[in-house]
């Protein structure tokens, strides 16, 4: 069972709820994977709602949504077993599958071809309409360095979701 909501009625609980980690789910072609995002943003823009996620170059994550440009949002809505924004956070999807490792149960979406997860059940259904890679000469010198440290600089690209369907599963 899905309870279908607005968005904008759970911006406050998903912005709390980044710093300590939500999920961001993708798929291509047979594969399923998911990954621990902190950062996010949820708004308007062209009229419309959007959720902003920030990937760096070297995720499987980003890959995934190069091939597939839609992505579901997975935030918890209340306590679950904090392993699971810890190993979607630090393992990649190239070396294992994080849904058969942890358990994770898949929820057949609405509109897009990507699941959400049950145990992450407020779910943003996001299409991606328009990407942007952030250039390291737009950033002021203390963020950059902070942020991208090193000779490779892994920066993130910001990918703008239409939100096409959002709900509890239940
Ligand atoms: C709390 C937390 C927040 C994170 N936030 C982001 C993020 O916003 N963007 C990002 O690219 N990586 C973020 N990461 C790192 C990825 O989750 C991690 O590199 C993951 O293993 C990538 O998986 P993938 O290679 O399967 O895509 C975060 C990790 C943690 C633990």
């Amino acid at each position: 069972m899905k309870k279908f909501v607005n968005a904008f009625d759970y911006a406050g609980h998903i912005c709390k709820a980044l710093p300590g980690g939500i999920l961001m789910t993708t798929a291509a072609g047979d594969t399923v994977n998911t990954m621990t995002i902190g950062w996010g943003t949820i708004g308007i823009q062209w009229g419309k709602p959007i959720f902003i996620a920030f990937v760096r170059d070297s995720r499987y994550t980003k890959e995934l949504l190069d091939t597939n440009g839609e992505f579901t949002i997975n935030v918890p809505m209340g306590d679950i077993d904090k392993k699971i924004l810890g190993y979607c956070g630090t393992k990649s999807g190239r070396d294992c599958d994080k849904f058969a490792d942890l358990g994770l149960t898949r929820e057949a979406p609405e509109v897009i071809s990507v699941p959400g997860i049950r145990e992450l059940p407020l779910t943003l259904e996001c299409r991606v309409i328009y990407r942007q890679f952030q250039e390291e000469n737009q950033l002021p010198q203390e963020l950059y360095d902070r942020y991208y440290p090193g000779p490779v600089g892994d920066y993130h690209t910001a990918f703008y979701g239409e939100i096409v369907s959002a709900y509890i599963i239940e």
